[in-house]
């Protein structure tokens, strides 16, 4: 089949990543970059490190309201599917460029395939809920990574194209954490950002959704990071859209919160394996904290991802942004004194098994599930 894939933001080059060599293996791909994330660190550098094909079309749409940032988008892919004439279009996740390339191709009578399909977190102040939504709603593929994402399209009558096909970002955890696993890849880490990390010393944190960005809501996890912060650094690998907000609102980061730009990748999962507890409200960072089995507080009130939190055995806790709890459950999942010999016993043991995800996908576009 001749698939166009429309990718923009850093999760979907990540979950690309994945995908892309099972799709060229059975597929011919055209790869699409809206541009959403525009910035070395967010976008740029994930082409080199994780060797994906440089776009045949970027679209350079970044920045604006939704509103803006969506239109534009429809408007710069619409002449480019019809150029392109595809079989389908494929589009990953929840962001604005998923919205955008979903209702395009839909509009033009060419099928869509959402990887990540299914997921709900039944908040729709939440941008990303409304993505997932009209997006799965829109597509004749719909490849869920989990069986609560299929309950949830049941629910909403969905059941047509419906196909569980494990989690793609888990096949890369796979793939990289073996490579990081060992304590040399985190001195190589800590000697590149200039901390004093060793294996559990340390947790690793970090802060974008739109909620998180509203001048109250960062002032409740700067504390909880402070706290955090009390018993041992914490490394903030900070999106430059919350660096923004936090300038804007003039809030300033407690000391102990080192804060470092984005990462890449590696550096990333290796921050997470090695970490005493990872706090995030990504729900990328949710998901690998759980495959590598680190502690970890969700910063949100509710998460899409009940099965990462479900399976954890109690080590991932969706905290919000209660302080008390928060400083409660790091007590208890990482209390100082035990965390060194935890991470290191965690990080020897790891034993990741990718899902599969991106082979089911390629065989399912080729009518072979
Ligand atoms: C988007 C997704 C979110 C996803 C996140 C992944 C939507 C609605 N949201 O949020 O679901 O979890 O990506 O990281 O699509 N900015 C930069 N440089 C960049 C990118 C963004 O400075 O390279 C700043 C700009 O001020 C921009 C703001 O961040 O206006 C927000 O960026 P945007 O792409 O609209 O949404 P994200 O918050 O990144
Ligand atoms: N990530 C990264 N560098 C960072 C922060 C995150 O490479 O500084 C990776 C992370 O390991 C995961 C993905 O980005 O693979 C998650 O993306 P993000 O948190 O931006 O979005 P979400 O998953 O919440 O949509």
């Amino acid at each position: 089949m001749r698939i166009v894939s429309v990718v923009g933001t850093r999760p979907q080059l990540i979950k690309a990543a994945a995908l892309v060599p099972a799709l060229r293996a059975r597929h011919e791909e055209v790869f699409v970059d809206t541009g959403q994330h525009y910035d070395e660190a967010m976008a740029g550098t994930f082409f080199a490190e994780l060797g994906l094909p440089r776009p045949d079309h970027a679209l350079g749409v970044g920045g604006g309201s939704h509103a803006e940032q969506t239109a534009r988008m429809l408007l710069a892919l619409e002449p480019v599917l019809v150029a392109e004439r595809p079989d389908a279009v494929l589009v990953y996740g929840d962001t604005n460029s998923t919205l955008a390339g979903a209702l395009t191709a839909a509009k033009l009578g060419i099928p869509v395939a959402h990887v990540e399909a299914g997921l709900r977190s039944f908040d729709r102040r939440m941008p990303e809920e409304l993505n997932r939504v009209v997006a799965d709603h829109l597509s004749r593929w719909l490849f869920a990574p989990t069986p609560a994402a299929v309950a949830n399209l049941a629910a909403e009558g969905v059941t047509d194209g419906v196909l569980r096909v494990g989690d793609l970002m888990q096949d890369l955890a796979a793939r990289i954490g073996r490579e990081v696993s060992g304590p040399a890849a985190l001195a190589a880490v800590a000697g590149a950002l200039g901390l004093p990390l060793g294996p559990g010393g340390y947790a690793f944190a970090t802060v974008h959704r739109a909620e998180n960005r509203d001048p109250d809501a960062m002032r409740a996890w700067a504390a909880v990071l402070a706290d955090a912060a009390a018993d041992r650094p914490v490394v903030l690998a900070l999106h430059p859209g919350t660096r923004a907000a936090l300038d804007a609102a003039g809030v300033e980061l407690p000391p102990g919160v080192h804060v470092v730009p984005p990462q890449g990748y590696r550096t990333t999962l290796t921050l997470q394996l090695h970490a005493a507890a990872v706090l995030t409200d990504s729900g990328g960072v949710q998901r690998e904290a759980a495959w590598l089995r680190t502690p970890c507080l969700v910063l949100r009130d509710r998460t899409e991802w009940v099965e990462a939190v479900a399976e954890s055995g109690g080590r991932m806790v969706v905290v919000g942004l209660d302080r008390r709890r928060a400083a409660l459950e790091l007590a208890r999942l990482a209390p100082a004194a035990d965390a060194p010999r935890l991470a290191a016993e965690r990080a020897a043991g790891l034993d990741l098994a990718p899902a599969g995800a991106g082979v089911a996908i390629a065989a399912a576009l080729a009518g072979n599930p």
